[in-house]
């Protein structure tokens, strides 16, 4: 049968439509979204799972699912079926038991992007695959002072990690604040990017693509297309955003209403910074106070320059870059009804740790570089000069490798260069880093974060303390065909 349009369905009558399409086997409203009143599509949450008890057993299977997008039914891949996959919610100190099976036909593993947690054997261990059909039994012991925050979870088996992840895989995390900050409501909003084809499959992506990073045509929250949120005025809702593309930079605004920032992936800030405009790199989260004033607000995603491959690729097309030139309408937010009561001052956060305090024990320059590699990766493109080459140190990813070692209970400074045209976001796991020069100039204020974008031809300064786990895990870019193509590298703490 073919999608009903928008029109037929207000012709049908929003309620009750669910019934007269029952053609469609019940999937109509499964996912991205149900009706609600006045026809509109109401921002749905994903399901919950809380730990109890200072525990947190779950099963996610990775598989091939169909799910609701817009007007379209679409093939995807989802956690458990849903997309985005369960929100968890979990405090420091508890013990998380996640039941990974892989439903997929391409091996697969799990990771929990920004846990202070241990990489090594069932834990945050990168380099676990998971084949078709099997399963891994993950356990994840979080520090009693882990840092709360919106962190989240998603595949990392190397090669294959952008294909999941734009295909629908990943889920949110929120750890929660001993000491929560008091809101009217909490939304939890992933946006994600995806491409489907005309029969609603997950599209083809070309090399090129790939090399530049590729971003979706159709950007999601929450797997639904422009959904709607309502509030009274005078509201504070505490709203988490996770980018979840896999290479789109978001550059967020939100007309008419009164914007704070919270936190910035890790932890939070002492005392709520007003903004009115937030940006994040794939992978960065954050947590905006929204204090609701009257009128109906879009929350709006403006491109990001990022750079291009224009010097690079021999007689490219100028304008080589992603080529995304339109804002897009992520979120309608509509304000309207009986006042409701003053929200209160936010109190006061515990003050941030400053690394700048504190002793360097060793100092890296680690360079983020492109080059003309001879392109036979991953068997998708032969002939010299057409795929490029996506280095660290001059390296390709080899998991055999360890391309750094730390010592556990110290502090290192990390230069991190980027001699590319394009921006790359860099990631490391386990240990989140403060950003102590940034542009040139000296960072005023801690700025935690644990994914840090390095811009092109330019560089970006980190201090890590490396403690409380030691282990081998990685560092990459987060624009993930980049570290599909072996933008990665190694490290081992001891
Ligand atoms: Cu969000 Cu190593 O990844
Ligand atoms: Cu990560
Ligand atoms: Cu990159």
């Amino acid at each position: 049968m073919s999608p009903l349009t928008r029109r037929q369905l207000l012709a049908l009558g929003a309620v009750g439509v669910g019934a007269a399409a029952a053609g469609a086997g019940g999937l109509w409203w499964t996912s991205g979204g149900g009706v609600t009143r006045g026809g509109g599509r109401g921002l749905v949450q994903p399901e919950v799972l809380a730990s109890r008890d200072g525990v947190l057993d779950l099963a996610l299977e990775a598989a091939p699912a169909r799910v609701r997008i817009g007007a379209r039914e679409a093939s995807v891949q989802a956690f458990n079926g849903s997309l985005p996959g369960p929100t968890l919610r979990v405090r420091g100190g508890d013990t998380v038991r996640v039941a990974m099976t892989n439903g997929l036909e391409t091996p697969t593993n799990l990771h929990v992007h920004g846990l202070h947690v241990s990489p090594e054997n069932n834990g945050d261990n990168p380099f676990v695959s998971i084949d078709p059909g099997e399963s891994f039994d993950y356990e994840y012991v979080l520090p009693q002072d882990h840092p709360p925050g919106t962190y989240w979870y998603h595949p990392h088996k190397h090669g294959h990690v952008a294909d999941q992840i734009a295909a629908g895989l990943y889920g949110t995390i929120v750890v929660e604040d001993p000491d929560p900050v008091p809101v009217a409501r909490e939304r939890v909003l992933v946006v994600s990017d995806i491409t489907l084809d005309g029969s609603g499959n997950l599209a083809e992506v070309s090399p090129r693509q790939r090399m530049i990073g590729r971003e979706g045509e159709t950007v999601l929250v929450n797997g639904q297309v422009r959904p709607e949120a309502d509030a009274a005025p005078g509201e504070r809702e505490l709203w988490r955003v996770v980018n979840a593309c896999p290479s789109r930079y978001l550059s967020l605004t939100l007309d008419g209403q009164d914007l704070r920032l919270l936190a910035r992936d890790v932890g939070r800030l002492p005392e709520p910074v007003d903004v009115t405009e937030v940006t994040l790199a794939p992978g960065n989260r954050v947590e905006l106070l929204v204090d609701t004033r009257e009128g109906t607000s879009t929350l709006r995603a403006t491109p990001v320059e990022r750079g291009s491959m224009d010097t690079m690729m021999g007689g490219a097309t100028p304008g080589d870059g992603p080529g995304n030139d339109e804002p897009i309408d992520l979120l309608i937010l509509e304000v309207a009804g009986d006042p409701a009561g003053e929200a209160g001052p936010v109190p006061a956060g515990p003050a941030l740790r400053d690394l700048r305090d504190e002793p360097v024990a060793a100092r890296r320059t680690i360079d983020f570089a492109m080059g003309m590699g001879m392109g036979d990766r991953m068997g998708r493109m032969r002939g010299p000069g057409q795929m490029m080459s996506f280095t660290i140190d001059g390296r390709e990813f080899d998991a055999e490798r360890t391309d750094q070692r730390g010592r556990v209970g110290t502090v290192e400074e990390w230069i991190l260069t980027n001699s590319s045209p394009m921006d790359h976001p860099m990631h490391l796991h386990v240990w989140p880093m403060q950003v102590v020069i940034d542009g040139g100039s000296d960072v005023s204020v801690p700025r935690w974060q644990d994914v840090v974008n390095i811009p092109a031809f330019g560089e970006v300064t980190v201090r890590v303390a490396f403690e409380d786990f030691d282990g081998r895990t990685v560092y990459h870019c987060h624009i993930l065909d980049h570290e599909d193509l072996g933008m990665m590298g190694t490290i081992e703490v001891r």
